[in-house]
């Protein structure tokens, strides 16, 4: 894919949008609080974020009780059914609240908003719902807010470019020593499973210069993990022959960050290089999340993933290799169409042979428009339950007796807050990307802490400071 592609947002139109920004902030009507109801994935909660900094710039502040806001914004996702509906079920339900409180504004926005039809569908069959717009048009929200109280519903509503890179947008952190960095846009893999290339438009990677220049900025600001965001973060730097994925953390690295993490990495383009830079790079944490999908040939191919199970073996030797003590996690899917008992044990045997952290697992959902939603040999609901039920089992069984071998081992914990249960115990994640408990003060929190893991329950682990 060439540059051709790629719609760079000018500089002008992002301060023409800060100036009607400003024009909407001084209306009377202009709504006063915000609440954000975000789903779906990293980049989502990072797109929130940065919708949040540009409402705050338009002078409202967030309201944490959804009903009590002048105006309610779903970032929405559509990569599973399951997604889709919880989301559409809470649009609907804005309807009730606008009853007794009519001057709401609701608005959607994220993967869904940019599904072929849907913006043209909500505008028809939802008048409560006054305006929205696609994932590559988050600049555009104070404009659409404006056509939204000036009852422009047309022009509320418009679908456009799925392709925009655009620098230079406010972000409202949710935590202060805790950031996203989005180093890239799209996907261009169309794995036949996948929604995401359809909604999130093509690869487009940001300048390695402005996203050095975030990151310093976070330093700065006392930052101590930054976590790098793309759909496919190892093919940063193909669409536009600048720097590779390895060079621009080897940049990063030299920014003073504490701790990088990046997701997600797809298998086939994991590098060599990457691979001895992320063993080089102090910053870099000590885990890897690759998602393997299956361990079947036969599925992989089918889902156009262009790796199999040997080259993802491989890969993973490669990198335990390089850093024994890393930690591995990983998607996988169960159910999809064609998938036989025997291609399923496949899956079963590679999480038996890899020996994963964790493991998100899903039952195939088809997405309409994607090529596998066309494929014969749908699973019946129950056999998918049934795989997805016997996976989970040996994946928890597994990582209990990783959990159990890291027990006398040093971690690096970034505490991140008390436990709900308990005050006096601090949490956080160790470089791994385990979620860690552990007796500290609450001054402690926003700094990176030594301990020694000394037992764990089903999704953490329990340690101890080491003073
Ligand atoms: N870019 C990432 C994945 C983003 S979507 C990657 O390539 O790894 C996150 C996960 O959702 C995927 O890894 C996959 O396991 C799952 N997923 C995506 N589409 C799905 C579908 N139609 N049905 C079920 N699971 C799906
Ligand atoms: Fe979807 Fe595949 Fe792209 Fe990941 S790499 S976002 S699974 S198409
Ligand atoms: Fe969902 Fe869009 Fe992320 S479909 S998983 S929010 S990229």
């Amino acid at each position: 894919m060439t540059r051709d592609a790629v719609l760079p947002i000018a500089k002008e139109e992002i301060l023409r949008q800060e100036q009607i920004a400003r024009e909407v902030k001084n209306r009377p009507d202009c709504p006063r609080t915000y609440h954000i109801i975000t789903y779906g994935c990293q980049m989502n909660a990072h797109d929130s974020e940065t919708l949040g900094g540009i409402l705050e710039r338009m002078g409202m502040r967030a309201e944490e009780e959804r009903d009590a806001a002048d105006l309610i914004l779903f970032n929405t996702c559509c990569i599973r059914d399951n997604a889709e509906r919880r989301a559409m079920g809470n649009i609907i339900f804005t309807k009730e609240i606008k009853k007794t409180k009519p001057e709401l504004l609701v608005g959607v926005c994220g993967c869904m908003a940019q599904q072929e039809g849907f913006s043209d569908r909500l505008r028809k069959r939802y008048p409560h719902v006054d305006f929205s717009f696609g994932p590559g048009e988050i600049y555009q929200l104070p404009e659409r807010v404006l056509m939204a109280l000036e009852g422009r519903r047309e022009e509320a509503f418009k679908a456009g470019e799925d392709s925009t890179l655009y620098e230079g947008l406010p972000v409202l952190r949710s935590s202060p020593f805790f950031a996203y960095i989005n180093i890239m846009y799209g996907c261009d893999n169309f794995c036949s499973y996948c929604i995401v290339p359809y909604v999130r438009g093509r690869e487009r990677s940001r300048g390695m210069a402005d996203i050095i220049k975030e990151a310093e900025a976070l330093v700065k600001d006392g930052v101590q993990e930054i976590m790098l965001l793309g759909q496919n973060v190892n093919s940063y730097g193909n669409d536009t022959n600048g720097p590779r994925f390895h060079e621009l953390l080897r940049a990063l690295g030299e920014t003073g960050i504490p701790r990088l993490r990046f997701m997600t990495s797809n298998p086939k383009d994991l590098s060599d290089d990457l691979i001895a830079e992320m063993a080089r790079n102090p910053a870099i944490c000590p885990h890897l999340h690759l998602p393997a999908q299956s361990g079947s040939d036969n599925m992989l191919r089918a889902m156009n993933r262009r790796y199999t199970r040997k080259t993802y073996l491989d890969r993973v030797r490669a990198l335990r290799a390089a850093m024994p003590d890393i930690g591995l996690s990983t998607d996988l899917i169960v159910a999809f169409p064609g998938e036989t008992e025997e291609d399923f044990m496949d899956t079963l045997s590679l999480v038996e042979e890899v020996r994963f952290d964790s493991a998100f697992t899903f039952i195939y959902s088809p997405r309409s428009g994607t090529t596998a939603a066309k494929l014969p040999g749908r699973i019946d609901p129950d056999t998918a339950r049934d795989r997805i039920t016997r996976l989970i089992a040996v994946q928890e069984k597994i990582t209990a007796e990783v959990f159990e071998s890291l027990i006398g081992q040093e971690a690096q914990v970034l505490a991140d807050g008390t436990s709900k249960r308990d005050e006096t115990q601090l949490t956080g994640k160790t470089g791994r990307g385990i979620a860690c408990n552990f007796e500290g003060q609450a001054g402690q929190i926003g700094q990176i802490v030594p301990v020694t893991i000394t037992g764990f329950g089903s999704n953490t682990l329990k340690a101890k400071q080491i003073m």
